[in-house]
């Protein structure tokens, strides 16, 4: 699993290993900062096959952790608003899945799973 943590004023975003999951998706960029209320584009590479569907999840400053979008097939998308982030999760191909993240203006960090069934 690889997370990304963003923060309130500027928007920190950071991949952190965290064990076991950690190989079966990368990350990219490995982190960033950006101003707040700006737009950021992440994505996410899968490096197993054998778990198609991918996800962005968010948990918010609260703990509050819930899925943005599991997209399986190529050129499926999903457009979410939540307080304080705006999202299209789009899925590029077999290996990767977008996300553009705009109206940035409260912390969050944002986990790519990767998963065999839906
Ligand atoms: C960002 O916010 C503006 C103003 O509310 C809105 O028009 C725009 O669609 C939002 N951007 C996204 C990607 O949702």
């Amino acid at each position: 699993m690889a997370s990304l943590s963003l923060l309130w004023g500027w928007v920190l975003m950071a991949a952190l290993s965290t064990g076991a999951n950690a190989s079966l998706v990368e990350q990219r960029p490995r982190w960033a900062l950006v101003r707040r209320g700006q737009a950021e584009t992440l994505s996410c590479f899968l490096r197993d096959a054998q778990y198609p569907y991918m996800s962005w999840y968010q948990q918010d400053l609260q703990g509050q952790l819930q899925v943005l979008a599991s997209l399986r097939f190529s050129g499926d998308k999903e457009v979410i608003s939540l307080p304080g982030a705006d999202y299209q999760v789009t899925r590029v191909d077999d290996t990767e899945l977008r996300l553009q993240v705009a109206n940035v203006t409260q912390g969050r960090t944002l986990y790519c799973t990767a998963a065999k069934t839906q």
